[in-house]
């Protein structure tokens, strides 16, 4: 027998299933709906809209234009709403919560009668976590991408979220501008509604589902603002349709070839250290796990194509303007896998073949003229990382990437802010700057941290980069020789939580080597000494992460979240 569709699906438990879908009618036609609309293919639409969202400020507009999609194919749209996240208004990270917003749309979806469902995301974790969800609950699944903000100006200088909100920082903290300067700049940084216009995590994510087949052909460029973005949405709603008509779930999109494609984009865009940790966790839902060692090997035949900030110049209205992910896709084609399916319906190479021959453009380079000759991140061993850490070199300082130098440790974040801006702080542009606790466990949920400031008093000497190393992340939208992601974290006794000051550490990018210069027996020695219990709490969901959460190897995904088991790797 079929499967139950439209509003039959999911029926409430009341012991009478005739009289469970009596009462549902019952109650939705108290809305005014027909019993012709509610016989139609019933397509979710996931509202993050929120005041706290700035990122998501599209969504109405995109809400409306679905809605239109769907019932110009004959479809019936239901609104819902989710959590939603936004970087800069939650504490103490939006990383802490995106686990949560993926449970809350896994549960919603899985409870609300939908054949189909359009995710309507953007920020940072709202894509990650939407995808993550929605590939535990298996439906049809779209991604909608609100699109990013437009450019605005400061004195005639072009300036975007966030490359430019640091840099301008950078240069207030260093008195290089002064306090109405810095509030100028401050009104211009984000110039309308949507996500950062720089590759930072956002128009990573982005670039990654339309990579992973999960958008409409050309859904990761378009800005907020615009028409194109709106026309995406409609488009988005009438495929939502087909894809429920034809049962095209989920899994037979994110595949271990969409897995890998999604890898080469993340590399060849020179994309957000994030993307990393968010793929690992949406391939950890279907079972997948992303070989780090064979994506360091990619990245050794993948170079960086797009001239976006930080890596590079431009913004991601420029990429729009360039063709989007077209033209990035078809310059990459050798390298990909052309079989993997989309939510078309059709494989990634004929939506490919079917954008045709592109046009002249200075966005996306040729792959024989790259911006960067290897993949934007590279994958560090060694006994300060036996789990891994990485580093994105294409925004790192070339003359750092080969470098040994002397600790000088801060035990957690308010050791870093008590200290690093103190004209006592014994440190050089020599030394390497080493912050603990900040991973899953210890922060906990693993901030962007990893961005450790240049200590005042070098940078008013005009130090501009300088080596750190952290367990925490960084924003995609930051720029230096930062090592990040250290595994196991210190908050549970990695190697990391040992390291003392005046230590020495050697970084090698060439050798892929992480090394703290310290023996293993001294390390036990100081295991022994002060060892280290993980953080745990009482109550709250704040217990359920520290008692749950994996390590960056695993997506800094819950445990009992993942598949049951796993099937495979990828690449295969
Ligand atoms: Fe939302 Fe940057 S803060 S994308």
């Amino acid at each position: 027998m079929d499967k139950p569709t439209g509003l039959r699906k999911g029926l409430t438990s009341y012991g009478d299933q005739g009289f469970s879908l009596f009462l549902r009618k019952a109650f939705i036609k108290g809305a005014g709906y027909t019993d012709s609309a509610l016989d139609r293919p019933v397509v979710g639409i996931a509202n993050t809209g929120s005041a706290y969202n700035p990122c998501h400020g599209n969504a109405p507009q995109l809400i409306e234009a679905v809605k239109r999609g769907v019932m110009l194919a004959g479809g019936l749209p239901m609104e819902f709403p989710t959590i939603s996240i936004h970087e800069s208004f939650a504490a103490p990270t939006s990383m802490y919560l995106r686990n949560l917003m993926s449970m809350d749309t896994e549960e919603m979806v899985r409870a609300q009668p939908m054949d189909a469902v359009v995710l309507i995301g953007g920020c940072d974790k709202t894509v990650p976590a939407q995808l993550m969800g929605a590939a535990s609950a298996g439906i049809p699944t779209i991604q909608l991408i609100t699109g990013s903000m437009l450019t605005g100006s400061h004195r005639s200088e072009r300036v975007g979220a966030c490359t430019d909100c640091r840099r301008y920082w950078g240069k207030f903290r260093a008195s290089e501008i002064d306090e109405d300067e810095v509030a100028d700049v401050n009104n211009q940084l984000v110039a309308s509604v949507g996500t950062c216009s720089v590759m930072g995590t956002a128009s990573t994510m982005a670039c990654i589902a339309e990579a992973l087949g999960m958008t409409m052909p050309g859904g990761a460029s378009p800005p907020a603002v615009t028409a194109d973005r709106i026309r995406i949405a409609e488009q988005t709603g009438t495929q939502a349709v087909q894809m429920a008509r034809d049962r095209l779930t989920i899994d037979k999109v994110l595949t271990p070839a969409a897995f890998e494609n999604a890898m080469r984009v993340l590399l060849a865009i020179g994309g957000s250290t994030n993307g990393i940790v968010h793929l690992t966790a949406i391939a950890g839902r279907m079972g997948l796990e992303i070989d780090l060692a064979a994506l360091d090997r990619m990245g050794r035949d993948t170079p960086v194509l797009l001239d976006l900030k930080p890596s590079g110049q431009h913004y991601m209205e420029d990429f729009h303007h360039a063709g989007g992910m077209a033209t990035l896709l078809r310059e990459l084609k050798p390298l990909l896998r052309l079989d993997a399916m989309t939510v078309t319906g059709r494989t990634l190479g004929e939506e490919i073949e079917r954008h045709g021959a592109g046009f002249k453009q200075d966005v996306v380079r040729p792959i024989a003229n790259p911006i960067y000759p290897q993949g934007g991140i590279a994958v560090l061993r060694g006994n300060l990382a036996p789990g891994g850490a990485i580093i994105k070199q294409s925004a790192a300082d070339p003359q750092l990437m080969e470098h040994e130098g002397r600790a000088v440790v801060f035990e957690n974040t308010e050791d870093l802010l008590t200290r690093i801006d103190s004209d006592d702080l014994d440190v050089t542009a020599q030394d390497v700057l080493v912050l603990k606790n900040i991973g899953p466990k210890g922060a906990p949920g693993m901030p962007e941290a990893g961005y450790i400031p240049i200590p005042r008093k070098l940078a008013r000497a005009g130090v501009k980069d300088i080596v750190r190393i952290s367990d925490g992340r960084m924003s995609g939208t930051a720029f230096g020789t930062i090592v990040l992601h250290v595994t196991p974290e210190s908050a549970v006794g990695g190697p990391l939580a040992y390291v003392r000051n005046g230590d020495r550490i050697r970084l090698s990018v060439r050798d892929r080597e992480i090394a703290l210069l310290v023996t293993d027996e001294e390390l036990a020695r100081r295991a022994k000494e002060s060892p280290v219990t993980a953080p745990t709490a009482e109550r709250g969901y704040l217990k359920l992460f520290l008692q749950s959460v994996t390590q960056a190897d695993q997506g800094v995904d819950f445990d009992f979240l993942r598949a049951a088991g796993m099937n495979g790797k990828v690449p295969e």
